[in-house]
């Protein structure tokens, strides 16, 4: 059964694609404020049955480019295409309740005169099928029971999973959900996004989560696309995004990280930290990135690096290293390890590092132009960074 609300149009002239195409996707979409252009010929692609997130600080366009999939602003060029079908541009208007778009608004925008069962009926059809839909939806969010209960009587976790429902009950092809959990208190935060993940698998539900907070979008999304002014500038599985991001504005916006200049050959980089590993070949100049997880420090009196000082988190602890050329590094070490300020350590890196080569084609690397030891290609024979000394089953032989 599908409800006139859910019902796409077929109009002539509406592009269709092959079947394995996306639930939403844009191509080339932009729209333009006055003063501003808010979305720059953004592609976004979401698989069916994904959680895409977009990621990006306040203002970059993620509500604008949300409102743009719904159907609330029309692109100035590009295209909104669901279900393999043109909703917006190539002379294509669909109004938003033609998309099969469901929306998850901020403040959830609940009818608060409504009691949760109705609310959640509210955008299905009157007709067989109606009352069961809603029960099953209502089961699905964990709201049995409380079917009479009015918004002012429910959590604001419960009133997220009521907004949630009623986005999902038309079985929407994507449902959009536009930073739903910056109402909510810090401490049910994290169940409630926990909540609203496993309610979109379970319904099979796409979903495209906005939010400018990166831990969220990669802790529930399928892919991450980050946005910065207006653009998408890179949209990959939260993994590839955090070990291999496009550039460092990406690298920096999703995690901690410490950047180091150095001289690339062989898949190997020279640099302060001795010689590492590459994820990839490059050669020449390059910047790497090191995240705090990709070095480990073991204590070491003869040790050229010092302990700076750290910052305990329970589950682990950040470590400042001064290196000995005196660069400083971060280093994440378990909760029972322990260093302190003043501590000399060994520091090596534990896997290959990503490069950015383009930051010092640019010149964008000021320590390149010293005379720095540290950049200087590998002559040939040369040893490779130490590592920490050998257990006793390693050191006993040989
Ligand atoms: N209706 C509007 N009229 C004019 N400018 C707008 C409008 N909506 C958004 N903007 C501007 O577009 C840019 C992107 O806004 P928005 O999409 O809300 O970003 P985000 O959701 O990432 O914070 C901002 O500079 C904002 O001021
Ligand atoms: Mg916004």
């Amino acid at each position: 059964m599908r409800s006139p609300l859910v019902e796409t149009t077929a109009r002539t002239g509406t592009a269709t694609r092959p079947a394995a195409t996306a639930a939403i996707a844009t191509h080339g979409v932009t729209k333009d404020f006055p003063s501003t252009r808010a979305v720059d010929e953004v592609d976004l692609h979401v698989p069916r049955g994904a959680l895409v997130g977009v990621l990006g600080p306040s203002g970059c366009g993620k509500t604008t480019l949300l409102r743009l999939l719904a159907g609330f602003e029309r692109p100035d060029a590009g295209t909104v295409e669901v279900d393999g079908r043109t909703a917006a541009g190539e002379g294509v208007w669909m109004p938003p309740d033609r998309r099969r778009v469901g929306m998850v608004f901020q403040d959830f925008a609940l009818f608060p005169h409504l009691d949760v069962a109705d609310n959640i009926a509210f955008g299905l059809p009157r007709g067989r099928g109606r009352r069961q839909r809603v029960q099953e939806i209502i089961e699905l969010v964990g709201l049995a029971g409380r079917e009479h209960s009015r918004p002012s009587e429910l959590s604001g976790g419960q009133q997220q999973r009521v907004a949630l429902a009623r986005a999902l009950a038309p079985r929407p092809a994507v449902v959009l959900l536009d930073e739903p959990f910056s109402n909510l208190d810090a401490g049910m935060r994290a169940q409630v996004r926990a909540d609203v993940e496993r309610i979109l698998r379970a319904d099979g539900a796409t979903a495209v989560l906005v939010t400018h907070d990166q831990e969220e979008a990669l802790a529930m999304s399928d892919e991450v696309a980050v946005m910065r002014e207006g653009r998408i500038v890179q949209q990959a599985p939260p993994e590839d995004l955090y070990h291999q991001p496009a550039d460092r504005r990406v690298a920096e916006f999703v995690g901690d990280a410490d950047f180091v200049c150095g001289y690339a050959e062989r898949g190997q980089v020279r640099c302060d930290l001795g010689c590492l590993e590459l994820r990839h070949p490059v050669d020449g100049e390059v910047e790497v990135m090191i995240r705090p997880e990709d070095l480990e420090l073991w204590p070491d009196p003869e040790g050229e690096s010092v302990v700076e000082g750290r910052e305990f988190y329970g589950h682990d602890q950040l470590v400042h290293v001064r290196l000995a050329s005196g660069r400083r590094v971060h280093v994440r070490l378990g909760s029972v390890s322990h260093v302190e300020a003043g501590d000399r350590v060994g520091v090596r890196a534990v896997r290959p590092l990503q490069p950015f080569p383009e930051a010092c084609r640019l010149g964008l690397c000021p320590e390149l132009s010293a005379d720095s030891t540290a950049v200087r290609p590998r002559e040939s024979g040369e040893r490779t960074a130490a590592g920490p000394p050998e257990g006793p089953a390693g050191a006993g032989e040989g």
